[in-house]
């Protein structure tokens, strides 16, 4: 009843951080850390998916498994590159001896993009610069003006953390380069991704033990970015509740897309695992755009594909209560896209809503803040989250069996929630103390 549609999610197991992200031969190449064992974190597997369109995914077999003396307790977070028409994967591999970790940065390759040859460590854990303790991992890499460079998640000896860069001619002799990241990022940065786009140079990463301030960084763990190194400003990708560790890649039409991690380290058990034997899933495929030394994003184009049947509303009042419902708008699988007018008012938006059960996303004109609440949204989890937005002109839904992605002004502002809702909760309404006007309403059923 939880199980996601149209989200990647594990058969069984544990899923997390997207991996190896790559358009490759005409197709996409998904990889995600997964435990095939258990619903925990433990004997990460690299499990492998590919498509033509980012939307309908075939199940391939698993590309890399912990069976090495370099990987044994788990292959980690890691990144793809093509080179001469063949598809190398960089990942960490994750060893434990004597109660002591070790760190060894591992390549493998495949030349139709199914199987793969492990080639061991390219980086040895006795290669880890000094300084710098043995949380060294998640490799991404890239290439640029005829270089490969490495970023890579890291920790000082002071127990800080931080990412470093690494260069190469041939993607096996790594030289290191030095700190990305000069001030501390609480106790470990992991996941990081370097890129230009639109002459700026973004980094994205997902910082451990970053204090909540205000509504800012209220998650365990964070995930977001800085921009042409001031890490003065660190502006988190997503303002919902379960969202982490994600990757970017560039698609068949040369936009940057991100995928990120539905699911957070270190959180509360969500019930999917005890009702059906999974957990987490893999966000929606995001475009990147730079606006205004800010990261807009927006569902990638191809969802589109899954719209089923639509209905359009025009012209819709607002008086006190609408029942959308009433209007055929309901349900557990669809994507909303609301347009308001300039004076659209305070308002709730209720989805998922039963009698005794809603996940509502409000608008306060006078805070100018848009909250997300889950108090009331079924099973498990609960809190609020709240982001700044100077006004209203769009909101965009995707809702999932478990999930909610809303989607603020043309991709300025991303919540994205788990929700375990009972399978009878399938209304939407909007209540409004003042009477408004919705010009337009989008549904599609999915
Ligand atoms: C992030 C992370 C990575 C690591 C992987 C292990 O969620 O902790 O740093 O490589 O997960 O599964």
């Amino acid at each position: 009843m939880w199980r996601n549609k149209f989200h990647i999610t594990p058969k069984v197991g544990l899923l997390n951080d997207p991996n190896g992200l790559i358009y490759y031969k005409g197709e996409y190449h998904i990889f995600y850390q997964w435990n095939p064992l258990a619903c925990e974190h433990g004997a990460k597997h690299w499990a492998h998916r590919k498509s033509k369109d980012l939307i309908e995914w075939e199940e391939l077999p698993t590309a890399l498994e912990p069976r090495d003396w370099y990987d044994i307790d788990g292959c980690y977070s890691g990144s793809a590159i093509e080179k001469n028409g063949i598809l190398y994967l960089i990942y960490t591999g994750n060893v434990k001896r004597d109660g002591e970790r070790y760190s060894y940065q591992c390549i493998a390759r495949s030349s139709d993009g199914i199987n793969f040859e492990k080639l061991g460590p390219i980086i040895d854990d006795s290669d880890i610069p000094k300084g710098y303790t043995k949380h060294f991992r998640d490799p991404k890499f890239y290439f640029d003006d005829g270089k490969y460079f490495m970023v890579i998640g890291a920790q000082r000896e002071n127990l800080k953390g931080t990412a470093l860069k690494y260069e190469s001619k041939d993607l096996f002799n790594w030289k290191f380069l030095g700190e990305i990241l000069s001030e501390d990022f609480g106790f470990m940065c992991e996941c990081p991704d370097s890129f230009n786009m639109a002459g700026e140079e973004v980094l994205i990463f997902s910082p451990q033990g970053i204090e909540a301030q205000g509504d800012l960084y209220n998650n365990i763990y964070q995930s977001g970015y800085i921009l042409n190194g001031n890490q003065q400003e660190f502006i988190e990708l997503d303002r919902g509740f379960e969202f982490y560790a994600p990757q970017t890649f560039i698609d068949e039409f040369g936009d940057r897309v991100l995928i990120g991690w539905m699911g957070m380290p270190d959180d509360k058990e969500p019930p999917s695992i005890k009702a059906e034997n999974w957990v987490y899933s893999l966000t929606l495929p995001r475009k990147l755009e730079l606006k205004n030394k800010k990261i807009f994003q927006t569902p990638h184009k191809n969802l589109k594909k899954l719209r089923k049947n639509k209905i359009i509303l025009e012209e819709l009042v607002v008086d006190n209560l609408l029942d959308l419902s009433k209007l055929g708008v309901s349900g557990k699988t669809y994507e909303l896209i609301i347009h308001f007018d300039e004076e659209s008012p305070e308002f709730q938006l209720n989805i998922r809503k039963s009698e005794t059960e809603k996940t509502s996303i409000e608008f306060s004109k006078r805070d100018k803040k848009i909250i997300l609440n889950r108090n009331l949204s079924g099973q498990g989890y609960s809190g609020v989250r709240k982001c700044k937005v100077e006004r209203l002109d769009k909101l965009h839904l995707f809702v999932d069996r478990s999930s909610v992605e809303v989607f603020l002004n043309d991709g300025a502002e991303v919540l994205t929630s788990s929700i375990y809702p009972s399978l009878n909760s399938l209304n939407i309404d909007i209540c409004s103390k003042k009477l408004f006007n919705i010009p337009r309403l989008e549904f599609y059923e999915i």
